[in-house]
């Protein structure tokens, strides 16, 4: 298994931007340093605890501060931005970072977030991605043409040919480096359109880890999306993310996520949101037990991955024994700035201890 992080970033909403964008480039340079193979960036417009709202800056501050580590918005939310401006956008930055981007594409989580860029109705918001994706492929192409969609209008202009053969008028060339773009798309509901339309398009699936029945049908709605419209649907390719933390005991790793950023984000934040995605059902389906057990250690115990090395590597192969496992996973990170060094511990045995040991139990490619 690959190890990589996402960047939601959980901070506490007193940070300050600042500090906010500080702890991120931290987090990138340790990552890189500990072997992590991708550092996923979200995008937020309005969330005060997922404060964000332009993957883009800190994936380019990151990128001259780190080696190997790949980048990635998770995600760049389609139905959001001009796609004529976003195409553009990581194009270019797919060719600053000459090889170690991604692009990740998602619907939107969250209404004000939508409402904010003029988007009343979420529900047209498969539509949107649709077509903005559409329309970045045909500028990538760099062929001219004129598109009227239901939601934008884009083209791509005409070579001005200057009559000298010169090429000093040339259109600059914004398309992915080397020529195509690796896209990954995010999906969170049950019967989620955006793994069916991953693996329509044969693109990377991504989905948040939300109990063991829901990540299998995941898996089937991408398995079958891929096969019928003729790619390779591969298991290597599948990444999912997952509160972890990892220290030398079980006792010190539980007292540190308890007491520590991740507790306190699910306490006064995540809960709540978890609850009102149902996302707390499948775990709690997984567990055969009763929603009056909740309580945060509860969630400790059942929801996070917590634990020393032996006991993670346990508690993610019976996770992969039982959906059949994924390529890379993807850690999310939480606001341990006042203290970071257990947390940069946790990130060290994720990635040195932990990610070499589990290793997909089944063939990779189609089928099973
Ligand atoms: C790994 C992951 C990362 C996500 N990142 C973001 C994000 O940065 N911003 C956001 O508004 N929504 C984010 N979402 C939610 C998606 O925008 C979208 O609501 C979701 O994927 C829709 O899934 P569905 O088609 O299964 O309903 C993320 C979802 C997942 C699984």
């Amino acid at each position: 298994m690959e190890s990589g992080l996402i960047h939601i970033p959980y901070m506490r909403p007193e940070r300050t931007s600042r500090q906010t964008f500080d702890w991120a480039l931290a987090n990138a340079r340790e990552a890189d340093q500990a072997g992590f193979t991708e550092f996923m960036v979200a995008e937020h417009a309005t969330q005060k605890w997922e404060c964000i709202p332009t993957p883009e800056l800190v994936i380019a501050a990151a990128a001259v501060q780190t080696e190997r580590i790949k980048f990635a918005p998770m995600a760049h939310l389609l139905p959001q931005h001009h796609p004529a401006q976003l195409a553009i956008q990581v194009g270019w930055l797919s060719q600053i970072l000459e090889g170690r981007y991604f692009l990740g594409i998602g619907a939107g989580a969250y209404p004000q977030a939508a409402e904010l860029h003029g988007i009343t109705d979420v529900s047209t918001n498969p539509a949107r991605v649709r077509e903005s994706l559409e329309i970045m492929e045909k500028i990538w192409k760099r062929e001219p043409f004129h598109y009227e969609g239901q939601f934008w209008n884009a083209g791509y202009p005409e070579e001005v040919d200057d009559g000298q053969g010169h090429d000093d008028h040339k259109i600059a060339d914004y398309s992915p480096w080397g020529g195509t773009m690796d896209i990954a798309v995010t999906g969170l509901s049950v019967n989620s359109p955006s793994i069916r339309f991953a693996g329509e398009r044969g693109f990377m699936p991504v989905s948040i880890y939300s109990g063991s029945s829901i990540l299998k049908t995941h898996w089937e709605t991408y398995e079958k999306a891929a096969l019928e419209h003729g790619h390779t649907p591969d298991r290597s390719r599948y990444h999912v993310s997952q509160t972890v933390f990892v220290a030398e005991t079980d006792a010190e790793a539980k007292k540190l996520a308890m007491e520590g950023g991740i507790g306190y984000a699910f306490e006064r934040y995540l809960w709540p949101i978890w609850e009102r995605f149902g996302m707390l059902e499948g775990y709690i389906k997984d567990v055969g037990g009763d929603p009056s057990d909740v309580d945060l250690e509860w969630i400790c115990d059942n929801v996070w991955v917590v634990g020393s090395p032996e006991t993670v590597i346990e508690k993610l192969n019976k996770l992969y024994e039982f959906t059949g496992g994924w390529g890379v996973l993807q850690v999310e990170t939480h606001d341990y700035m006042d203290d970071p060094a257990p947390w940069f511990q946790s990130l060290r045995l994720i990635a040195q201890e932990v990610a070499p040991k589990i290793q997909l139990p089944f063939s990779v490619t189609a089928g099973n």
